[in-house]
């Protein structure tokens, strides 16, 4: 199993290349079984979700293409995949393949809508929480589906088509989001989605079905309206920036110290990380190619923030600000409302010195003057980044293991670090 060395202390300068987003690129892909014709990706991030969603596609009978590189690209062009599914061969998504990611549940809705028929079993995932699927059920219910749960899988049947509803979802989720959009853009007649997430990743996918020929009006909005259509069909678009991957690399910066520019990065996917960023005293100026991070010198102000849906602080960056409050002046409140169980990191981040107070939902967070290197676990994919930045402000060697989990979602990044001046390195064993 990899692990990765860090010898922390070094300040971070230069730039990094921001990756198209994982979270939009998984259910981009997943569109591509909405239409007999070639979905054509571009910016598609080499991550080992993607590889591995694009077997579990594979084994429905889409065709994944990788194109070949372009003159004059770089590697952090990102690829372009060309999905092609004439026909579905198989409409079921075995427990062998979800159980190792949560996203290729979502399947089960283009499945039915394109076939009628799915069954699929019930997610895996990051351990960060119970992460429930109710809502992805009741939506296809509300469109006619029938379902029933069986050995572990979900079997949803609608033979004659789905038929559009108002769909009033109960709490803000992106999948279930998702997943009524997609069982919409197939459904006959209009449906109306009520509290949907307004992530930008689900307003990328939702223009990428626009692309091939949904109707959708409110994209952005906590109201999406759907005029379903018999079917869809070729499109091509590019996947946008990351934004966790560009709030991860914007507070290393800030933990230890430097100037990086974050090429590609768009601020206005960020909303209020970045104001949050900018009230600890980080230097942050947008351009209209990337944003700029800087701290030279000035410490770092404690805050107090909750997890939200977007446009809030999103709970895919509360482990990195709580990896960087770990050295900020005064106590900081950090409350993470969207997932019971996120806090696997604090137990890990205590090794290196961390004075962290877990009460219930709350962690209180107490700057330290300095981090010291220790040997910690990676436990889930944001967890271990978090350990990943507070190991470069640490002193001396921190060694991670269980780095697969940082393969899931993010790309390169020993060497988008170590091209930044970090002393950072992957042993393989
Ligand atoms: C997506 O997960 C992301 N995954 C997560 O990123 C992210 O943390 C999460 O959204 C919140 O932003 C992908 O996009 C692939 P939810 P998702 O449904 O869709 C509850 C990462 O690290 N809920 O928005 O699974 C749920 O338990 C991952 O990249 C129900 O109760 O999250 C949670 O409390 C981790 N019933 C809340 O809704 C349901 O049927 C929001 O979850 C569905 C969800």
């Amino acid at each position: 199993m990899d692990r990765i060395r860090i010898v922390g202390g070094e300040r971070l300068n230069g730039t990094i290349p921001i990756s198209g987003a994982k979270n939009a690129a998984l259910p981009l892909m997943i569109a591509s079984l909405l239409t007999r014709e070639t979905l054509t990706l571009n910016n598609i991030p080499r991550l080992a979700d993607v590889t591995l969603l694009a077997r579990i596609l594979g084994n429905h009978g889409i065709d994944v293409t990788i194109a070949g590189k372009k003159a004059g690209q770089r590697t952090s062009d990102g690829q372009t995949f060309r999905l092609t599914a004439p026909d579905i061969v198989d409409t079921t998504a075995p427990y062998e393949m979800v159980a190792r990611m949560r996203a290729s549940f979502w399947v089960l809705a283009p499945l039915v809508a394109r076939c009628g028929r799915a069954k699929v079993s019930l997610p895996g995932g990051c351990a960060i929480g119970t992460r429930p699927v109710d809502m992805h059920l009741t939506t296809l219910e509300a469109l006619g589906a029938e379902i029933e749960l069986e050995g572990g899988y979900v079997i949803a049947r609608a033979p004659r088509g789905l038929t559009g509803n108002r769909i009033a979802l109960s709490k803000v989720s992106v999948g279930a989001t998702h997943n009524a959009l997609m069982a919409a853009v197939l459904a006959r007649g209009e449906t109306v989605i009520e509290n949907a997430a307004r992530e930008p990743e689900v307003a990328d996918v939702a223009n990428c079905l626009v692309k091939m020929g949904a109707r959708i009006e409110g994209i952005g909005s906590a109201t999406l309206w759907v005029q379903g259509r018999e079917t869809l069909h070729s499109a091509e678009h590019t996947v946008l920036p990351d934004r966790i991957e560009t709030g991860t690399y914007a507070m290393a910066v800030a933990m230890t110290g430097g100037e990086v520019f974050l090429d590609g990065a768009r601020g206005d996917l960020l909303q209020d990380a970045l104001q949050l960023l900018r009230s600890t005293g980080v230097e942050i100026e947008e351009k209209p190619t990337g944003i700029k991070v800087a701290r030279n010198g000035g410490g770092l102000s404690a805050v107090s923030v909750e997890t939200q849906p977007f446009p809030g602080f999103p709970t895919d960056l509360q482990a990195q600000l709580i990896a960087l409050m770990c050295i900020a002046n005064g106590t900081s409140t950090v409350r993470e409302t969207i997932f019971e169980n996120r806090f696997m990191h604090v137990q890990e981040l205590a090794r290196l010195g961390a004075r962290i107070d877990l009460k219930g939902d709350t962690a209180l967070v107490t700057g330290v003057s300095g981090l010291r290197g220790a040997q910690v676990m990676a436990t889930d994919l944001r967890a271990s980044v978090s350990l990943i930045i507070a190991g470069l402000a640490a002193q001396g060697e921190t060694m991670i293991g269980r780095v697969y989990h940082l393969d899931r979602g993010f790309e390169r990044i020993e060497e988008k670090l170590g091209k930044c001046g970090a002393r950072i390195e992957r042993l393989s064993s």
